[in-house]
């Protein structure tokens, strides 16, 4: 029995960091500063500038032996999810869509789900979410050539555990071959794998991948095709939209034809990169949704369960992604709302009885049970805390000073944080405070 070794990863390391000059780069991709949505500034240097805050913090929480089977295939993990079949080889488009349905029924047509975020998404993080009503989630997205060459990178790079479905892993990549040998090694632990056609930062451009292949779509049509044609679980992608609506519903045409099984669509151009300042269009999602017979999900603008709603009601999408406001509020998709939605209606508004720094402890658990590098947990840190350290920014500066993390000094902090008094409940709203159940959790998360 394995049960006291939770969570898997590729091929057993012990408190390795990442070193590889790439990997850094990809580990940079999309941090957080503060609390806006931006990429740490990558000067053309192949290594970047890294500090040893930095290499202290890629070093795992945990000792990962202590934690896992030490080869992949001989964890408890369930075999692979996609039963309808062998690769789609000889599918036509027809059975195609029929098989894309059967999966995503089978799957319990999740509604509610985590987006991809690099150094956010991971495990425990995942987890997190899903105790509190996501019903599906992306893993951080993967670079498929790192993956596939790198056993330091699949170590901390990927984890999972047999309660972690139903899993989108995301891999960016721009040649069929190496993405399939990546997507190979993972495709017994997932639901799908996706290809990031997202990604609008600088270090895509100069990689050649995420919404940059938008100028090479034959690269992209090569993508999912190889997948299609020689993976067992189906392929996904998620993708940014068009300036022009015309040439977003042809793309998402040739997607679905080229055997994407699944689409998600973040609805902002590859230069709309401020989501907290520029609204998705929902419109151009709605009209991918009207174009194409695959499942698809919205990505944007999602704050609260009433935009949950609202948005599938408008775009006719099968479910929504959220990234960020879930970072600040795990347990959004439970019903639980954040100050930001308390201060900005007159709904009737009530204690939820439960805050960011009870949600911080119980991921802090979790991290325990499934290693990951410190740089993550700092991230979800601020995060979680960022409103209350606006109060009391003296425990910032302190958990910004500690070169080492521990759990004893967060912990610590979060006791200190409560005995000064600071407290930001998170909220519910009058009308759903009947559906959020005594320990917390949603009765029905989604209710959609
Ligand atoms: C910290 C962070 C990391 C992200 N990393 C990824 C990623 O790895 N892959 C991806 O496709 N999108 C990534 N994104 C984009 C989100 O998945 C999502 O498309 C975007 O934030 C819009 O959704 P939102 O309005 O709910 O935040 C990231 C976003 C954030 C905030």
């Amino acid at each position: 029995m394995r049960s006291s070794r939770p969570s898997i990863s590729f091929l057993c390391g012990k408190n390795s960091s990442l070193t590889d000059p790439l990997s850094t780069l990809l580990s940079l991709l999309y941090r957080n500063n503060n609390r806006s949505f931006m990429a740490t500034p990558i000067t053309q240097n192949p290594t970047p500038p890294v500090d040893s805050q930095d290499n202290l913090d890629d070093h795992l929480c945990t000792i990962l032996e202590q934690h896992q089977s030490s080869s992949l295939f001989s964890s408890d993990l369930p075999s692979p999810s996609f039963s309808l079949g062998s690769p789609s080889r000889c599918l036509d488009g027809e059975w195609r869509i029929e098989r894309a349905w059967a999966h995503w029924k089978k799957l319990g047509q999740p509604k509610v789900i985590v987006a991809p975020m690099v150094d956010n998404s991971e495990l425990p993080f995942r987890m997190l979410c899903r105790k509190y009503g996501a019903e599906a989630a992306y893993t951080p997205m993967l670079h498929s050539r790192i993956f596939s060459e790198t056993e330091k990178y699949r170590t901390q790079e990927f984890t999972t555990c047999k309660e972690d479905r139903p899993l989108f892993v995301q891999f960016c990549a721009n040649d069929p071959d190496i993405l399939l040998e990546a997507a190979r090694r993972v495709e017994p632990y997932c639901d799908y794998v996706d290809i990031n056609l997202g990604c609008p930062q600088r270090i895509a451009r100069r990689g050649n991948y995420g919404a940059f292949l938008m100028d090479n779509l034959p690269v992209i049509k090569s993508l999912v095709q190889k997948l299609a044609l020689n993976l067992h679980v189906p392929v996904s992608c998620k993708i940014r939209i068009f300036p022009n609506l015309q040439d977003t519903i042809s793309y998402a045409k040739m997607l679905e034809e080229a055997g994407c099984s699944l689409l998600a669509v973040h609805g902002r151009t590859r230069d709309e990169k401020d989501g907290k300042k520029i609204r998705a269009d929902w419109n151009a999602i709605k009209a991918v949704k009207a174009t194409v017979r695959i499942p698809v999900l919205a990505n944007g603008n999602i704050r609260h369960m009433d935009d949950v709603h609202s948005c599938l009601e408008a775009t006719g999408a099968d479910g929504v992604l959220s990234a960020e406001t879930l970072l600040e509020n795990p347990a959004m998709f439970s019903g639980f709302r954040t100050v930001e939605w308390a201060e900005g209606n007159d709904d009737t508004k009530l204690d939820a009885g439960l805050d960011q720094a009870d949600l911080l402890i119980e991921y802090l658990k979790l991290c325990e049970r499934y290693p990951v590098p410190w740089r993550i947990i700092r991230s979800h840190v601020h995060k979680l805390l960022g409103e209350w350290f606006r109060i009391q920014p003296h425990l910032r500066e302190d958990l910004n000073a500690q070169s080492i993390l521990t759990f004893e000094f967060l912990y610590d902090m979060v006791n200190r944080l409560r005995e000064s008094g600071t407290r930001i409940p998170l909220y519910t709203k009058g009308s759903d405070a009947s559906r959020i159940s005594a320990n917390g959790i949603a009765a029905c998360s989604a209710g959609v």
